[in-house]
């Protein structure tokens, strides 16, 4: 079985050809071998618009729709190669931008109907959580993973603890108020001019700073919930920024301290937060996944954390981090049983799509 995944949520466009092979079967295609029994990416393209959104400071959607509209289709023929159709067609019909949405899924539809085959809509944060399985080693089966399970989905917009019972049984326990925790390391990094997107610099520089060196609030810390806020941690970096550089510009040290007491202060809170949770809900492992989940202080934290409690960790390797379809088909995989050759009659997109 082959399956064509389809993502336009936000900035990225990509498309992916995953293989899914019965037990006992083994293929070598572009130079990856695909076991029987075993998901195996046959060719994971991705087309990044950052650099055309950098010069704005962050994502216009206006402008992110005309690009997927430009590369949707090179994409998609690069990542079919030589395969004239997929057995089964996934795309993102929501969380994202609507207009970016639309663009993969109009696609997808006509797809669909042209080919024949069968169309499944799926939930791009679902597809976040489940992409560490998608790692190159194929170590990490589904069948090895302990429920339920705590889930920490961090990305540019969302930041969600989602309790997973089993594939498909998810319940949101928490979730930000306010800014989603990649959108802060992005708000933090144009104060400090690094450019966008911001969590990758602030990360980079941070690795040479104080982590002490200022004391930033940690937001609904000790709350009784499970919610998060970071708009009052972006709006102290504003303050100590006009104190510590009343004329514009941080000394490197100073801006290598700024970013790792910043950095810090983020994780702290996702990681707390993440483990009381994982205790109060008696979860046997804790998940990591979405755009911030890139962030090797945030991957070690938990990893800690959870190590101290005996809990199983996983988080995706780095390429399965940010925006990609290889987690969309595995997504539609998941929920193959709900795919249809009619779906493209009625699959709608959806900007707010909840998973829980
Ligand atoms: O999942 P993603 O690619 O797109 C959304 O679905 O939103 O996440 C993008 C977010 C951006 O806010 C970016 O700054 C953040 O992930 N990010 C990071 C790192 N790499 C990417 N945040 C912190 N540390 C990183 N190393
Ligand atoms: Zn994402």
């Amino acid at each position: 079985m082959k399956i064509l995944g389809i993502e336009s949520s936000c900035d990225e466009t990509a498309a992916t050809l995953l293989s899914c092979l019965p037990a006992g079967l083994s293929v070598v295609r572009a130079g990856r071998e695909a076991k029987g029994g075993h998901l195996g990416v046959l060719q994971n393209v991705v087309w990044s618009q950052v650099q055309i959104h950098k010069k704005y400071g962050g994502v216009v959607p206006e402008v992110a729709a005309r690009q997927h509209l430009s590369a949707i289709m090179p994409v998609i023929q690069e990542a079919l190669g030589k395969t004239r159709k997929p057995d089964l067609i996934a795309v993102t019909r929501g969380p994202g931008l609507i207009t970016s949405l639309a663009v993969g899924v109009q696609t997808a539809k006509t797809l669909s109907y042209v080919w024949g085959v069968p169309l499944i809509g799926v939930n791009h944060l679902e597809a976040h959580l489940w992409s560490f399985l998608l790692n190159k080693e194929n170590k990490i089966s589904l069948k090895k993973i302990k429920f339920p399970a705590m889930a920490l989905i961090v990305s540019g917009g969302h930041t969600e603890l989602i309790l997973v019972k089993a594939v498909g049984k998810y319940k949101l326990i928490g979730q930000t108020l306010d800014d989603a925790a990649g959108e802060c390391f992005d708000k933090v990094a144009k104060m400090l001019e690094l450019g966008y997107p911001g969590g990758p610099m602030i990360s980079h520089f941070a690795k040479s700073g104080d982590k002490n060196r200022i004391k930033f609030p940690r937001p609904m810390i000790n709350s009784e919930d499970f919610d998060f806020s970071f708009s009052g941690l972006k709006t102290s970096v504003k303050y100590h920024l006009n104190d510590l550089a009343p004329t514009g510009s941080l000394s490197q040290q100073m801006l290598n301290d700024v970013c790792a007491s910043f950095q810090t202060a983020i994780i702290d809170v996702l990681a707390e937060k993440t483990m009381k949770s994982a205790e109060k809900f008696q979860a046997k492992t804790v998940i990591l996944g979405g755009g911030v989940s890139a962030n090797e202080a945030l991957i070690k934290k938990i990893q800690d954390a959870a190590a101290f409690r005996s809990l199983d960790f996983y988080y995706p390797e780095k390429w399965l981090t940010g925006d990609n379809a290889a987690m969309i088909a595995l997504a539609g995989y998941f929920n193959k049983q709900k795919a249809s050759k009619e779906i493209w009659r009625k699959l709608s997109v959806d900007a707010n799509l909840k998973m829980a």
